[in-house]
């Protein structure tokens, strides 16, 4: 028998331990053992959850247990998640975990470790919730140059963004749903200013590059400004608006950002709605593949993560392949990245002479009719040529990148 521990009941910990008994025997039958959890590390108590007994409140009852072989950290945080982990880890213990944030902050140093100690130390749940990319990214794609990730990666933007479009639905009124069905961060600031987004590409960049990609380094924003307007002018061109990851891979430097994006109602990631997430994948052997489902919710993730555990168990000793080295794979200048843009812009329609004098030749929407304003869609420019116009013409009201 193989005995675990959770640090962090929440959730997605509370998730693990649920699939963990509904799931048991079948996991036994492929674990070749079963596993039992055999304590939960929170700062609470539960009474009447049927972990009661076995919670702890001090990290040393589970790092001096010589009995727990594996870990599952789903506390979330970076600071004490980081410390926990390692403290894990240097006792021997293989660690698995469903926080992107550590991962993508200190996930070399923890990989090293890792190895240091023969143990593993797997996140196959940080990135798309219950998407096996992770796995398939290491396993899977390796005969391949994986030159570009497309993806939708944070499930409380794209269940809010869906609703938004779809049925018009409020803003604050979908955060809120959002949460209370359990995909947003505690902090929702994380999902909405597409921090959460940018971390999990970062966290695919580094796989995918073979060196670490800091996610400092990602131009990053979010769907606060994304308005009923542009939703309209989507519709009338036929585009779904979708908070998107896009990282183009090469061999010296990546190209990447998080930001909401237009593209065509033809694209394969239009019909990814709701909370689930897709990632694209585009390579030089294989071509392009689509990894598609659920990417937030309790039991998706959990699911991811007991996936994780059973690996770790059936194989406890450290692989030899590196995930990535600490080598740090640079991240293009942002300004230089051409694209084609959507704007919405108050006035009249002779301003669009003004502006195609600045940006080159435009496409004026004459759709939907909106009092006082226009939209256009520019040719391939850079975005400091975009957002130098925007910075001299205050009649630009907002702007959406439109894929390719
Ligand atoms: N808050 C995250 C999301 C949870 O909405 O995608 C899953 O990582």
């Amino acid at each position: 028998m193989a005995k675990i521990a959770v640090m962090g009941y929440g959730t997605v910990g509370s998730g693990v331990v649920e699939v963990l008994r509904e799931n048991g025997d079948l996991i036994a039958e492929r674990c070749g053992q079963t596993i039992e959890v055999k304590k939960v590390l929170d700062l609470r108590d539960f009474p009447g959850d049927p972990v009661q007994e076995i919670v702890v409140h001090d990290i040393n009852e589970i790092v001096n247990d010589d009995e727990i072989s594996v870990v599952c950290e789903t506390m979330g945080g970076v600071g004490i998640a980081t410390k926990f982990v390692s403290m894990c880890l240097e006792a021997g213990k293989s660690v698995v975990t469903s926080n992107k944030a550590m991962v993508a902050a200190n996930g070399t140093k923890l990989l090293q470790l890792a190895q240091k100690n023969n143990v593993r130390f797997l996140f196959e749940a940080s990135v798309g919730g219950g998407i096996p990319i992770i796995r398939n990214l290491r396993t899977c794609l390796t005969a391949d140059h994986i030159q570009k990730i497309f993806g939708i990666v944070n499930g409380t933007t794209n269940y809010m963004l869906t609703k938004m479009y779809d049925e018009g639905a409020d803003y604050a009124a979908v955060l809120k749903e959002a949460q209370d069905k359990g995909f947003a961060e505690a902090d929702p600031s994380e999902d909405v200013e597409g921090w959460d987004a940018c971390r999990k590409l970062a966290i695919l960049s580094s796989i995918v590059s073979g060196k670490f990609v800091n996610f400092e380094n990602i131009h990053t924003e979010g769907i606060t400004k994304v308005t009923p307007e542009d939703m309209a002018y989507a519709k009338e061109m036929g585009c779904m608006i979708r908070l998107v990851g896009q990282s183009v891979i090469q061999e010296d430097q990546i190209h990447a950002m998080v930001a909401p994006m237009m593209f065509d109602q033809e694209h394969a990631l239009s019909g990814v709605n709701m909370e689930f997430n897709a990632i694209f994948l585009t390579s030089d052997m294989l071509g392009d593949t689509m990894f598609y489902g659920q990417g937030a919710g309790k039991l998706p993730t959990a699911s991811a993560v007991v996936s994780d555990v059973i690996e770790a168990v059936v194989s406890p000793g450290a692989v030899k392949r590196s995930v990535w080295t600490q080598e740090e794979m640079p991240v293009a200048d942002f300004g230089a990245e051409n694209r084609r843009f959507f704007a919405r812009v108050s006035g009249d329609e002779a301003l669009a002479d003004e502006l195609g004098t600045v940006l080159g030749s435009l496409k004026v929407l004459r759709a939907p009719r909106i009092a006082g304003e226009f939209g256009i869609v520019t040719g391939k420019l850079a975005e400091e040529t975009m957002a130098a116009c925007v910075a001299n013409h205050p009649e630009i009201i907002s702007v959406i990148r439109m894929a390719d």
